[in-house]
């Protein structure tokens, strides 16, 4: 099973093949980035941060970041590499054989497809916000919001199930059915709505900063209190690393750059920067205007005890920004800028869909890649005859989408999807130092500098982040793990192409049959 690696050249026979229809440049990939990173993550879980950590989530957007940025470096070597489909599955499967692939890939569904759950809650967020501050109207409680979970139970006092998340998962999943890819000019109108909002709050956030919002300045310290998980800078920085998560979109879309080999590190480093720099002003500006206003210390957002607090807060009509479910629109009002509020929120409901696009479109391709490997059933990688889609891997991934975001917050989504997206990074990471002993002669046009640094850096990065995420999140990859175990052998392991000897290489995405392998 280790032994089963795809061969690299057969991998890159795919990617020759695919040359003409390469029309992604340098900025549009830095757009495309910038369109899968900034999200739920900067609009929504700021507030999450800061009940976490206090006006120290300052740091830990710098932590996340460069985890991420380390990470990207070694990211970017291998889709330079492999500039093909299915990012961290395929890298692995050149690299470190069938299992480990396979449970690369099986991780990547928490990422992408929880993700989507994640953002769609933050948009139901948004959007319940936006629709009270216009019409006053609002959806009783219990409707637009899950249940709360801890491992000692679910409360269902403050929330059933989010009705608006349910609705924006399957509206999107439809577009997908029906063949809606954006348009690169399309990303970039959205990539311009969400700088110019994130712009217009740090412009009317940072004149009000009050210095004594800062202080103190790490009240749950680097680790959180005693006994508590996945709080304190570090615990933020690890939920905070999903505002980062999507650059690895840009190096899933190699096959279709131009000059990879230069555009695609470009894109990763490019967008990543970008986004850094806006966090830490949304962030400064956030704390600084409002200050962090934790409730009680050390308790765990998205626990019921917290929606006991933020119940009991509001019934005296406060809601401290840790309690928002629209952070940034929130700080707005209570600075009296009550339009500029309502415009955050409008730009957050219309940006926020195509983080889900994206991300429900980058699950399906890496279904549809282990489907084409023989590794899930081929049947998921049928495609329409007229929308020519992927429709049903895509139909059964939206409703899965749709049940998670129904029924969880969006603080637990964000760090189950951190959970999967640690490891997908650490592999990747492990790839690479692995390519450099074994095939140290291949062409690298990109070469992650200071590679023995650089990829244990990102390691230990990943590792520390994952320790941090609350305990919650941290059982659920060895369970999902050990579920993937079963699935491997019970199905991918009997019918994967490469071990029963067929290597393929594809003219399409879609339709490509398998050719036998050469006599050798
Ligand atoms: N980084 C993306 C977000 O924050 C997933 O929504």
């Amino acid at each position: 099973m280790f032994g089963r690696v795809k061969p690299l050249d057969a991998i890159l026979a795919t990617a020759e093949k695919k040359s003409l229809h390469r029309s992604l440049g340098p900025v549009q990939l830095t757009l495309l980035g910038v369109g899968a990173i900034i999200g739920t993550g900067i609009f929504v879980l700021t507030a999450a941060a800061a009940q976490k950590a206090g006006p120290g989530m300052m740091w830990s957007f710098v932590i996340a970041g460069v985890v991420c940025a380390v990470a990207a470096l070694c990211y970017s070597e291998l889709a330079s590499m492999v500039p093909v489909s299915g990012s961290a599955y395929t890298y692995s499967y050149a690299v470190v054989g069938e299992l480990l692939a396979w449970m690369v890939g099986w991780a990547l569904i928490l990422e992408y497809a929880v993700a989507a759950s994640a953002v769609s809650v933050g948009w139901s967020g948004y959007f319940m916000g936006l629709l009270k501050s216009l019409t006053g109207f609002q959806l009783p409680e219990l409707l637009s919001a899950g249940p709360s979970w801890s491992l000692t139970g679910v409360d269902f006092s403050h929330g059933i199930i989010n009705v608006p998340a349910i609705f924006v998962a399957l509206a999107v999943t439809a577009l997908l059915v029906i063949g809606t890819k954006e348009s690169a000019t399309f990303n970039a109108i959205l990539v311009a709505i969400k700088v110019a909002a994130l712009t217009m709050f740090i412009a009317l956030t940072l004149p009000v900063l009050k210095v004594e919002h800062f202080e103190p300045f790490t009240p749950n310290g680097w680790f959180g209190p005693a006994g508590s998980s996945g709080m304190g800078v570090f615990g933020a920085a690890a939920s905070i690393f999903f505002a980062y998560v999507g650059f690895d979109a840009v190096s899933t879309a190699a096959e279709e750059t131009k000059n990879p080999q230069r555009n695609v590190p470009i894109g990763l480093i490019g967008s990543l920067a970008i986004c850094t720099v806006f966090y830490l002003l949304v962030a400064g500006g956030a704390i600084g205007a409002v200050g962090a206003q934790p409730t009680a210390a050390g308790i765990q957002p998205g626990s019921p005890e917290f929606a006991a607090q933020c119940a009991a807060l509001a019934k005296q009509g406060a809601t401290p920004l840790v309690c928002s479910n629209e952070a940034l629109a929130q700080v707005l009002r209570s600075i009296n800028y009550t339009r500029a509020g309502d415009l955050i929120g409008l730009a957050a409901n219309l940006a926020l869909p195509s983080v889900i696009l994206m991300m429900l479109y980058g699950q399906t391709r890496i279904f549809f890649v282990m489907a084409r490997d023989g590794l899930l059933p081929e049947k998921l990688a049928t495609v329409h005859p007229k929308w020519k889609t992927p429709h049903i891997v895509t139909m059964i991934t939206g409703v899965f989408v749709a049940i998670a975001a129904a029924l969880l917050p969006v603080g637990q989504l964000a760090d189950i999807s951190n959970s999967g997206t640690l490891f997908a990074f650490l592999m990747v990471s492990v790839a690479v130092l692995i390519l450099r002993v074994r095939d140290p002669k291949r062409v690298r046009p990109f070469r992650t500098p200071l590679v023995w640094v650089v990829a244990p850096f990102a390691i230990i990065g990943c590792v520390v982040l994952f320790f941090n995420l609350p305990v919650e999140a941290m059982l659920v990859l060895p369970v999902w793990g050990g579920i993937g175990l079963v699935v491997y052998f019970a199905y991918g392991y009997r019918k994967s192409h490469v071990g029963r000897g067929i290597v393929e290489t594809h003219e399409e995405d879609f339709d490509a049959p398998p050719q036998p392998l050469p006599p050798h």
